[in-house]
């Protein structure tokens, strides 16, 4: 082992959960040690290898080989026509490259297609929330998730996050469409394309000195780094429903948790690392995402600009402090101290007294004949507009890094 990687791994607690791996570990470090058992998953079971040594074996050698060969710039350009699961791949792209999105677009063979109906149809009927959740609990969770806010700062879209965030909230959008993952659906595409952009990450990141200084781990974004971010996602969002009491039925819960369990393999997890239930998935979260918060100077630095994002439309007098309210009223008010944000004297009481008052009247108003369309209207033209904005009208597509972080 060369010096920085050693100091990596001792910096990581690498040695730690080697020993723990083996039985070792004091319970003080028992959360680092991976031992969430693979019986839990889709595929119920697995090997039960750490994850956190796991990244891309598919992509990544691909894509290191588009670097080497210079070929990023033109695979972006062709492949910026390929929009739909079902869309015919454009001429020209390296044979590599081809035959590994062939079998990465392919759904599993587990995926249930009634059921990403289902989760289509509790998207419909429970958007506002899930936008909601999306944006200020996700979105500003992953600001206190030190490896991944790490990433995120040092790589090229760190520099500009309206563009970063419009290409995140495509994926967003796009698991809550009707045919997410039908032919004529882009979920698929997203996926694959996310999945090239991490690679290209793993492949920059270590050559970024900065990036280099502040990380303890060698090589970024491993699987067990993707399930945590998973876990911000669906997770987060499952838990903060019930904790606002959202009637949410049996099959809207499995579908939910379904579209996601599809996401995370289309993604490039391992089967054995995505969790088969709730029950699964919140036994996982807490042993790998809540024990990794923390604040970092980075993911105080993008927080910030996240809650600065809405300046350009009210000089930031408005958006800031409701944002800022609602990240301490969903997030807590120990990560809001982390983050900086103070209490809001208006927003904030408001926020608890008058949020879950709203949410029971609307679920009542849901009751109304056409008010559920209504909302549904509603909410789908809210996360357009966001979409739009954030991208300044622009068509988005998501685009394989070529450099880190300029400055
Ligand atoms: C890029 C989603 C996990 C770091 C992206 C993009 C999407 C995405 C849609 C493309 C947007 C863009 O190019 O800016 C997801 C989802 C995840 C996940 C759904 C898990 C469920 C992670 C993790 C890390 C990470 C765990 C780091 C530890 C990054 C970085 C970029 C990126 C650095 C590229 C930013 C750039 O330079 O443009 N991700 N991601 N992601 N992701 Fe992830």
């Amino acid at each position: 082992m060369d010096e920085l990687s050693r100091r990596k791994a001792l910096l990581s607690g690498g040695t730690l959960s080697a020993l723990g791996a083996l039985g070792f570990a004091g319970p003080a470090h028992a959360h680092r040690v991976w031992t969430w058992s693979p019986q839990g998953s889709v595929a119920g079971s697995g090997a039960g290898v750490d994850p956190r040594w796991l990244w891309d074996e598919e992509a990544d050698p691909v894509v290191k080989g588009l670097f080497e060969r210079g070929e990023v710039p033109r695979v972006n350009e062709l492949l910026r026509s390929w929009t739909k699961n079902g869309q015919q791949l454009p001429d020209g792209l390296p044979k590599d490259l081809r035959d590994f999105i062939e079998r990465a677009r392919q759904v599993p063979a587990w995926t249930d297609f009634d059921k990403l109906g289902q989760a289509y149809d509790f998207n419909e009927r429970r958007g506002l929330y899930l936008g909601v959740l999306y944006g200020m609990a996700s979105g500003m969770m992953s600001t206190v998730i030190p490896k991944e806010a790490r990433a995120v700062y040092h790589s090229y879209g760190g520099a500009d996050m309206k563009d970063r965030i419009a290409k995140t909230a495509k994926l967003g959008y796009d698991i809550g469409t009707r045919n997410a993952y039908d032919p004529h659906g882009e979920m698929g595409v997203t996926c694959v394309k996310t999945r090239l952009v991490h690679a290209a990450v793993r492949h920059l990141l270590p050559q970024s000195p900065h990036w280099d200084e502040a990380a303890p781990e060698d090589i970024p974004i491993s699987q067990a780094d993707i399930m945590v971010t998973w876990h911000s996602l669906a997770t987060t969002v499952r838990q903060k429903l019930t904790e606002w009491e959202v009637p949410v039925a049996q099959e809207d819960s499995d579908a939910y948790l379904h579209s996601w369990q599809v996401t995370g393999h289309m993604l490039g997890v391992s089967d054995e690392y995505i969790p088969a239930s709730w029950d699964e998935a919140n036994s996982q979260a807490a042993q790998v995402l809540t024990p990794a918060l923390a604040p970092t100077p980075e993911g105080v630095d993008l927080a910030d600009i996240l809650l600065n994002l809405g300046a350009e439309i009210d000089g930031a007098l408005l958006s800031k402090p409701v944002l800022g309210a609602f990240t301490r009223y969903t997030l807590g008010d120990e990560i809001a101290e982390w983050l900086s944000i103070p209490r809001e004297p208006v927003w904030s009481p408001l926020l608890e007294t008058l949020w879950r008052p709203f949410i029971i009247a609307r679920e009542t108003g849901l009751h109304f004949p056409g008010s559920q369309e209504t909302y549904f209207l509603f909410d789908e033209f809210l996360r357009k507009v966001v979409l739009i904005y954030l991208n300044d009208g622009q068509p988005i597509s998501i685009e394989i890094p070529i450099i880190n972080r300029p400055s």
